[in-house]
């Protein structure tokens, strides 16, 4: 498989409310940064997290973050 796609080249900041979530971890989703099942096929997984508080999160949006599936600045290198 060639390299991921990178989406974005910084993160996706958004205002969450508690619940669970998907994050796409194959970079295919037409839903970024979520799954939206375009994954089947790849051999990769979403990151699913759960989210207790309302809160602001910076989810991963180039998809090489060292802690996914939260920006880890890794973007800056690409
Ligand atoms: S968007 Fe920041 S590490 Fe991926």
């Amino acid at each position: 498989m060639a390299d991921k796609k990178i989406p974005q080249k910084e993160p996706y900041v958004m205002e969450m409310q508690p619940g669970k979530y998907a994050w796409c971890n194959c970079a295919e989703s037409s839903n970024q940064p979520f799954c939206d099942g375009s994954h089947r096929g790849t051999g990769l997984r979403p990151i699913t997290v759960e989210i207790k508080e309302k809160q602001e999160i910076a989810w991963c949006g180039c998809k090489r973050s060292g802690n996914k599936p939260y920006c880890d600045g890794t973007h800056n290198n690409l």
